[in-house]
């Protein structure tokens, strides 16, 4: 698997944080704007990995006062980088999340999304919801969840949790 450099991203990654969204998803894309907020947001945390000098892929995270769980809001790699681009920007935002007290950390994702559901699952986060007419296009999420601390690949299936209200949309795949 590739190796990846991780940093934070900068205001000179824009254009290829746009390219890598478009060529990534298909709907409930981030706009350049939204990337340039999260760039300076207290509240938010955007990685990039880079490679041979070209930024692959990126991880967005926000991370809310007085709440001890981190939302990993998106993820997305250019569909030409090597393996192991994801998974270097989950760990990255794992440590920050610990960095930063984080008890657990939270995602949705597109039910059809199996490649992401295998990162996540071996990563070892659990599902933990469903959620009904999520995306733009009316498709649900899957929510899944990782306690920290907790070693990588659980194999106890996790407990149905009741649906806890609307988040902001997120995730479509387009791969
Ligand atoms: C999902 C995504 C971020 C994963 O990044 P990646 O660089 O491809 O993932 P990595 O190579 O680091 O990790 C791959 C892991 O995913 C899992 N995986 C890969 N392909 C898979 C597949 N077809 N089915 C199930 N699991 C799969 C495996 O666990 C694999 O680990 P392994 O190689 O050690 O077995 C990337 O594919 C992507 O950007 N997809 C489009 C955007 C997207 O769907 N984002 C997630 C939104 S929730």
């Amino acid at each position: 698997m590739t190796t990846f450099a991780i940093r934070r991203g900068v205001a000179g990654d824009l254009d290829r944080l746009v390219d890598i969204e478009q060529a990534a998803f298909e709907t409930d894309l981030l706009s350049r704007r939204s990337f340039a907020g999260a760039l300076t947001s207290r509240p938010s945390c955007l990685f990039v990995a880079e490679r041979n000098g070209r930024v692959a892929g990126y991880a967005l995270a926000n991370f809310r006062i007085n709440s001890r769980a981190c939302r990993l809001f998106s993820l997305a790699c250019d569909p030409l980088a090597p393996k192991g681009c994801g998974r270097g920007l989950l760990a990255a935002v794992e440590q920050e999340a610990l960095r930063r007290g984080c008890a657990s950390i939270r995602l949705e994702v597109r039910e059809t999304n199996a490649r992401a559901m295998g990162l996540y699952e071996t990563a070892g986060f659990r599902r933990i919801g469903r959620y009904e007419a999520y995306y733009e296009d009316g498709a649900p999420a899957l929510r899944f969840e990782k306690a920290l601390g907790e070693p990588d690949a659980l194999k106890t299936p996790a407990p149905a949790a009741a649906p806890q209200g609307r988040t902001p949309r997120r995730r479509a795949a387009a791969r």
